[in-house]
């Protein structure tokens, strides 16, 4: 929690194409309560132990629960070393593995190349442009939409089932 505190509230760890926050420790504690019965948050760990960037799922309305969509950063010293591909597939993975869903979907800035990429090595495709979807640095600006479907999954890069 101290160290995701640390992190939303530095620019350079959320990136260019992420909302700015500015957030106490217990605004985020608190934030963490309230969202973890529709959300999973997730500390990216390399093997070694150190902690290296965050992956989170979250559901958005849908008339029968069946999609969610993700959010990822980065701390930049780990960033361009497909750190954020593997994560992305552990968590699609984990998502299909142990939820009754048919989609998992992000959306992304149109400049922002390393996510597009990111999802496209992950499976994902490309479903079009959302028109000022983003608030960002005080304008409007488009997105990408992308998803991956179950049936594109087919099964488990990463993980595996266990009972
Ligand atoms: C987006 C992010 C998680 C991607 O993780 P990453 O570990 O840097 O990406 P990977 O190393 O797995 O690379 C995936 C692909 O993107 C490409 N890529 C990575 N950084 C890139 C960049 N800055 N510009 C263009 N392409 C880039 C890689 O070359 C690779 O493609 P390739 O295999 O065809 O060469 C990471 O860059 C990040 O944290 N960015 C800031 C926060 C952010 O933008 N979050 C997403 C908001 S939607």
């Amino acid at each position: 929690m101290p160290l995701f505190a640390e992190w939303v509230n530095k620019p350079e760890c959320l990136g260019e194409y992420n909302s700015l926050r500015q957030l106490s420790r217990t605004e985020v504690e608190k934030g963490y309560e309230k969202g973890s019965l529709e959300q999973g948050e997730f500390i990216i760990e390399k093997k070694d132990g150190s902690k290296i960037g965050y992956i989170f799922h979250f559901i958005l309305v849908h008339p029968a629960g069946k999609l969610l969509e993700i959010g990822y950063f980065l701390v930049p010293n780990e960033r361009g070393k497909g750190n954020g591909t593997e994560a992305v597939e552990i968590m699609v993975d984990y998502l299909f593995l142990s939820k009754d869903i048919i989609r998992v979907q992000a959306c992304t800035d149109t400049r922002n190349v390393a996510s597009q990429k990111t999802l496209e090595k992950a499976g994902f495709k490309k479903e079009g442009t959302m028109r000022k979807y983003l608030f960002l640095r005080g304008e409007c600006r488009d997105a990408y939409a992308y998803s991956i479907l179950r049936e594109e999954w087919k099964e488990p890069k990463i993980l595996t089932k266990t009972a």
